[in-house]
């Protein structure tokens, strides 16, 4: 299989210039120093996400210009990556599970902490704003299998096959050997998780996958569950993760990184501390998993750490749609 675009250049590389954006005075100072604080001013708008996704980034910030919300954006901005069939790992040609079946998950958290979820999602792409209907039409916050996609087609989602002959070919190939070793970086880490602050300085967050290639039927990952793949918490910012899932479920990855924050760490400090804790309680078991996580606080400061080399994320603001090499862990 082919491992995507974003593996072979993950690179600072400038993906252009489109747009304006604002620098807006904020009143709380801060004592954080990531790359994007300018003195006490709140960078916004701005659209941050995990990997080399510069079109869902893009369409992020075309939202956001046009004075939409961050919500909106953010959901916007996924559904690129779910339509995109070369997206081996999100939306439509994802890799399927073991009897070759592709199912998703996805979580949207919003400025006032409301949340929807989907796990377990077969023959529906938009499966982002299927949790976003979850969140807004029904009085629970989870929807899970064929209950999500009966509850998808009676607010007129289209059914379709996930399963493109691409996914299909790989899966048929995996199975000559049926072994169950995910590769770091290459066939199933590029989750899209995203975080937005809009004009009006309010923050939200998407996270869309198709989890991890070949698991076990009836699995899912940290990306739809509320703390774990995503959070949001609109006085202090938001986080998002990528790769194992079963590792950030068991640190609530992106719970820790907000609260770390909340407790005065930058963005960037807060993802490493939520790597270490990972690293820390696998034992030598890190060597074999990736984990990435990206933030972004109230100010419009962002922060990335991942345990292994190769991990990137893309941010647009202030006009420039911008690819960055996360900072890594493992220096070994
Ligand atoms: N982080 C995506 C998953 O493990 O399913």
């Amino acid at each position: 299989m082919k491992r995507r675009k974003f593996l072979q250049n993950a690179s600072l590389s400038s993906l252009g210039v489109v747009a304006s954006a604002s620098v807006i005075g904020c009143k709380n100072s801060t004592k954080n120093k990531g790359a994007y604080t300018s003195g006490n001013l709140a960078i916004k708008p701005i659209v941050i996400a995990t990997w080399e996704t510069p079109n869902a980034t893009a369409k992020a910030w075309e939202v956001l210009q046009n004075g939409g919300t961050a919500l909106d954006a953010v959901e916007q901005g996924c559904m690129i990556e779910e339509a995109d069939v070369k997206n081996f790992s999100v939306g439509k040609g994802g890799l399927p599970d073991r009897d070759g079946n592709v199912t998703l998950d996805a979580c949207i958290m919003d400025k006032d902490g409301n949340y929807g979820a989907v796990m377990y999602v077969q023959n529906i792409t938009h499966v982002i704003s299927l949790a976003r209907k979850v969140m807004e039409k029904t009085p629970h916050v989870i929807l899970t299998g064929k209950g999500a996609e009966k509850f998808g087609y009676e607010q007129g989602f289209k059914k379709e096959n996930l399963l493109t002959e691409s996914s299909k070919k790989a899966w048929k190939k995996w199975k000559e050997t049926s072994q169950y070793k995910p590769i770091i970086n290459i066939e199933n880490h590029d989750t899209i998780g995203m975080l937005a602050i809009d004009t009006k300085g309010d923050i939200s967050g998407a996270c869309t996958t198709s989890g991890l290639a070949y698991k076990m039927a009836g699995r899912v990952g940290d990306s739809p569950i509320i703390g774990s793949g995503l959070f949001i918490d609109n006085e202090i910012g938001g986080a998002t993760a990528t790769g194992m899932g079963e590792e950030v479920l068991k640190t609530v990855g992106s719970f820790l990184i907000v609260e770390l924050m909340r407790q005065g760490k930058t963005p960037q400090e807060a993802c490493e501390e939520a790597v270490r804790r990972i690293v820390k309680k696998s034992g030598d078991r890190f060597k074999d998993f990736q984990v990435g996580f990206i933030a972004i606080n109230k100010q419009g400061e962002t922060g990335a750490y991942c345990i292994h080399e190769w991990f990137s994320y893309t941010v647009y603001k202030q006009g420039e749609n911008k690819n960055y090499k996360s900072s890594f862990y493992n220096k070994a």
